[in-house]
């Protein structure tokens, strides 16, 4: 995939159909050492906290990328063509304790241009985090108590805020010239 980097005030996103249609890869840890973990995400944000850009994600404690999510200070967060839903799906249902995830989903490890993690080389895009807080899902703070169906085993999400430091993409995430 032809990515170029994308300044962040350039970077044009359909947020809630990239996250709750597309769904995103979302990887965590150190490609140099090879540890890191990748999993499906579909729940999440992109927006502007404390004046930075940031990408929020939700991590449920269970999964293996917890482990990576809490060890190491950045993660990326990847988008791919729609023809790569195999893929996202394999990683969204499987565990990496289970299986060799690199291997199984035959994607392409890709070094960051600013963070450890790593991205993907079949990415059309790669955003990439360091981590700057974080706090868990408390369902005495559900004040639409529905929500709290979303956790039969009571697995409640931890919550990533990581500032974006570098975004690469193909020109449909770049808004046009004058946009
Ligand atoms: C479409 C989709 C979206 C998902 N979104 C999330 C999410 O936002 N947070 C989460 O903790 N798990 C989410 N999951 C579940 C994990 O991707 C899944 O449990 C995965 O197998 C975890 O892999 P791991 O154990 O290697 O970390 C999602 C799964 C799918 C299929």
């Amino acid at each position: 995939m032809n990515l170029q980097p994308i300044a962040i005030d350039d970077l044009r996103i359909r947020c809630h159909h990239l996250w709750d249609s597309r769904w995103l890869l979302l990887t965590a840890g150190d490609l140099a050492s090879e540890q890191f973990n990748l999993m499906t995400v579909a729940w999440g944000s992109f927006g502007t906290m404390w004046s930075r850009p940031f990408a929020q994600v939700v991590v449920r404690p269970t999964r293996h990328t917890f482990a990576f999510t809490e060890r190491y200070d950045t993660f990326t967060l990847c988008a791919f063509p729609e023809f790569c839903r195999p893929v996202l799906k394999l990683m969204g249902t499987r565990s990496g304790r289970d299986l060799d995830k690199i291997h199984d989903s035959g994607l392409t490890p890709l070094p960051s241009l600013a963070v450890a993690a790593p991205g993907f080389a079949e990415a059309e895009l790669i955003v990439e985090c360091r981590k700057i807080y974080w706090d868990d899902i408390r369902p005495a703070n559900f004040l639409a108590p529905d929500l709290d169906r979303n956790y039969p085993d009571r697995d409640y999400h931890r919550i990533y805020f990581g500032e974006i430091l570098a975004v690469r993409g193909t020109d449909d995430y770049r808004t046009p010239d004058g946009g």
